[in-house]
C-alpha cells in the first residue's frame, strides 16, 4: 500500500518518476488513454481551510474517473471526538483513497495505517508535500532540472512548506537558503533528518548563518541576511506569514517578520531570469508586495494550475 505523507518519506526516485509523471499529466489533459479509478470513490477530509488543493483534488480525481466527497471534519464525528483510527477504519471499508488536510502530521500517518488505503497529505502543520512537488515541477517546466539551482525561501522559515522544501533539497540536489529571523528558522533537527551533514554556523553581521550539505550535493543555508539569501537566486519562494492554526500569534508574527518581503528591490539582488513564486493565498503588503506580485503572476498562476497535474501524477502513482 503506497501512500505519499511527506516528502521526508518520499524516494528522490519516486520524486522523479512523479514530477515526469506530472508533464504527462498536463500534457494528455482532457485526452487522457485510461481512467485508473474508474468506479472508485475518494474522500477529501479537510480540517481546515483550502482552495487551490480542494479544487485541484477534486477536479483531479474526476478527471481520473473516481467519484469524489467533500467531507469537512468538523461536519463529522471526527470534529466530535471520534478517534482518527476509528474514522480511518470506517473510511477504509467505503471508500477506494482519502486526501486528507489537518493539523498534526501523526493524525495523518495514524489515518493511513489504520485506514488500508491510499492516503494523501494534503497539509499538516509540518509538511505540504503537494505543494513542493508542484512547485519543483512548475520551476523545471519554465527553467528546466533544478538540480544545481539556488531556491530562496524568504519568510517564516520554521513551518510546513520550508520543511517540505528542505527535504526536497536534499534529494533533489538543490541549494536552499532560508532568509528569516532566527526564531522563524527551521531546527537543526530537521537539517539532520533531511539527511545535511558537516551543519555549522559561522558569525556574520546579522547573526549566525547555518550551512550544510547533502551527499545529493544539496545544500542549506538559514540566515537572517536577506539580501545574501537573495543573491544569484534562481527562484525566490514565499508563503504566508501567519499559518493556519497560528492565528492567535499574528500580531507577533507581523512584527518579527516585517521587511521579510519579496519586492523589486529583493528581486534585483537574484538572477536575472529569476522565478517569483507564491504558494498562495497570498497577503499583499506582508510577505510579497502587490506590484511584485502582479509582476510574476504568470508563473504563481501556473504554479497554482500544476496543483491539478501534480496531484494527478501523484494519484496515477500511488494506485500503479
Ligand atoms: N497552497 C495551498 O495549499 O492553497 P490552499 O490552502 O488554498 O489549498
Amino acid at each position: 500500500m503506497k501512500h505519499l505523507l511527506s516528502l521526508e518519506q518520499l524516494s528522490r526516485a519516486d520524486m522523479g518518476a512523479i514530477l515526469a509523471a506530472s508533464v504527462v499529466m498536463k500534457r494528455q489533459r482532457g485526452h487522457h488513454a485510461s481512467r485508473p479509478l474508474e468506479g472508485q470513490t475518494w474522500a477529501l477530509l479537510f480540517a481546515k481551510s483550502s482552495t487551490r488543493t480542494r479544487v485541484s483534488f477534486e477536479v483531479g480525481l474526476r478527471e481520473l474517473g473516481a467519484n469524489v466527497m467533500f467531507l469537512s471534519a468538523a461536519d463529522i464525528q471526527l470534529g466530535r471526538g471520534e478517534p482518527i483510527k476509528d474514522t480511518a477504519r470506517v473510511l477504509g471499508r467505503m471508500v477506494h483513497g482519502v486526501i486528507f488536510r489537518t493539523f498534526a502530521q501523526a493524525d495523518v500517518e495514524e489515518f493511513a495505517h489504520y485506514s488500508g488505503i491510499p492516503t494523501i497529505n494534503a497539509l499538516t502543520d509540518e509538511e505540504h508535500p503537494c505543494q513542493i512537488l508542484t512547485d519543483i515541477f512548475t520551476f523545471q517546466e519554465q527553467r528546466g532540472p533544478i538540480q544545481g539551482k539556488i531556491v530562496t525561501f524568504v519568510g517564516d522559515g520554521a513551518c510546513n512548506v520550508p520543511a517540505s522544501w528542505v527535504f526536497a533539497a536534499a534529494k533533489l540536489g538543490f541549494e536552499l537558503r532560508i532568509a528569516a529571523p532566527k526564531q522563524f528558522q527551521p531546527p537543526l533537527s530537521l537539517l539532520e533528518r533531511a539527511g545535511f551533514t558537516h551543519v555549522h554556523a559561522q558569525p556574520s553581521p546579522v547573526g549566525e548563518v547555518i550551512t550544510g550539505s547533502a551527499t545529493t550535493g544539496g545544500k542549506i543555508v538559514l540566515t537572517a541576511d536577506l539580501q545574501a539569501a537573495a543573491k544569484g537566486a534562481h527562484l525566490l519562494y514565499t508563503d504566508v506569514w501567519v499559518s493556519m492554526g497560528k492565528e492567535a500569534e499574528a500580531a507577533e508574527r507581523i512584527k518579527v517578520l516585517a521587511g521579510y518581503q519579496i519586492n523589486a528591490a529583493l528581486v534585483r539582488h537574484a538572477a536575472p531570469d529569476a522565478l517569483v513564486m507564491h504558494c498562495l493565498p497570498a497577503y499583499r503588503g506582508k510577505e510579497i508586495d502587490d506590484a511584485t506580485f502582479e509582476a510574476h503572476a504568470q508563473t504563481i498562476f501556473d504554479e497554482a494550475e500544476n496543483r491539478l497535474h501534480t496531484q494527478k501524477a501523484i494519484i496515477a502513482w500511488l494506485v500503479a
